[in-house]
């Protein structure tokens, strides 16, 4: 099946879908993206991406490309034409083409509108949930404003491919005072010893993650003490629990951090219970086929 993407007003073969070499998200990295998950042909917390994307358009005085319907209209397009029952859709604005200079084009060109989607094996994430995934920690040497979903992931590429380097499959980030932030393309949690779940708040030095805000509602009805506090890497060497969240993996227990196994170096029983009733929380949209 040939593949399609969405470039600024087009629906284009693969091959074909390209932007302009002085676009500025290709300069600069200037613009953002949004990635969010595809369940039975249906798009999961879709309100909340688009929340999080207009704030941050906002937050870097980037023109919204379109009004949030016809947006909606050219994510649903977009996976309906690439029959994607369970993967992810990506979405990414740019600030637009203009000749090589800093500062904002003025007057403003239109931005840059880049829509995918991809199937994800749906049985391998479950294989790799029933195993868990290994962390490495290294520390975060990102700017300030990691709130914004920013296209701009140089440090977040080198975590991971240090990850990757020592076999493991997420970086967690540690700031200056040794507390973890988040993965580096995920949230950070932990499970205390007395089953209280810990991650670090949403207010500064992570990106708030739509996952992270739904499942904050399945473990308060799961009856689980929450604490929103940052936690030291000591700590998490200690859990009974750890494990990530993000779109595309949802809750992912982590059984080893640095060569240390969490727990019984077992996925964790809550992980895992968070994990299957995730979507019974999550906003289901209208199936796409
Ligand atoms: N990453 N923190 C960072 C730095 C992230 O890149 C992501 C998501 C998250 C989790 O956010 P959410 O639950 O909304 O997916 C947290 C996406 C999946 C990516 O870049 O591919």
């Amino acid at each position: 099946m040939s593949r399609i993407a969405y470039v600024n007003g087009r629906y284009l073969p693969r091959r074909d879908a390209t932007v302009h070499i002085e676009d500025r998200g290709y300069q600069f990295a200037d613009g953002v993206y949004e990635v969010c998950e595809v369940r039975a042909g249906a798009l999961i917390d879709e309100r909340l991406h688009m929340a999080r994307l207009q704030r941050s358009l906002h937050e870097l005085r980037i023109a919204p490309p379109m009004p949030p319907a016809a947006l909606a209209t050219v994510l649903r397009e977009t996976i309906r034409r690439n029959r994607v029952s369970n993967g992810i859709v990506y979405l990414q604005i740019t600030r637009g083409v203009a000749r090589r200079d800093f500062a904002f084009p003025d007057p403003p060109v239109r931005p840059t509108l880049v829509v995918t989607a991809r199937a994800l094996d749906f049985a391998k994430n479950e294989r790799t949930a029933a195993d868990g995934i290994v962390v490495i920690t290294v520390p975060d040497k990102r700017w300030p404003r990691v709130d914004i979903k920013s296209v701009s992931l140089l440090p977040n590429v080198l975590a991971k491919q240090a990850a990757r380097d020592q076999g493991a499959r997420e970086a967690w980030l540690v700031d200056g005072n040794g507390f973890v932030t988040e993965g580096a393309s995920s949230n950070a949690w932990i499970i205390t010893e007395d089953d209280r779940v810990v991650t670090r708040p949403a207010d500064a030095g992570i990106l708030r993650g739509v996952t992270r805000t739904v499942l904050l509602e399945v473990i308060a009805t799961h009856g689980l003490t929450l604490e929103e506090r940052p936690f030291t890497v000591a700590e998490a060497l200690a859990a009974k629990e750890a494990f990530v969240t993000s779109a595309s993996q949802i809750v992912m227990p982590v059984v080893r951090i640095d060569g240390h196994a969490i727990g019984s170096g077992k996925p964790g029983p809550l992980a895992l219970a968070l994990r299957r009733d995730f979507h019974r929380h999550a906003e289901i949209g209208p199936k796409e086929r």
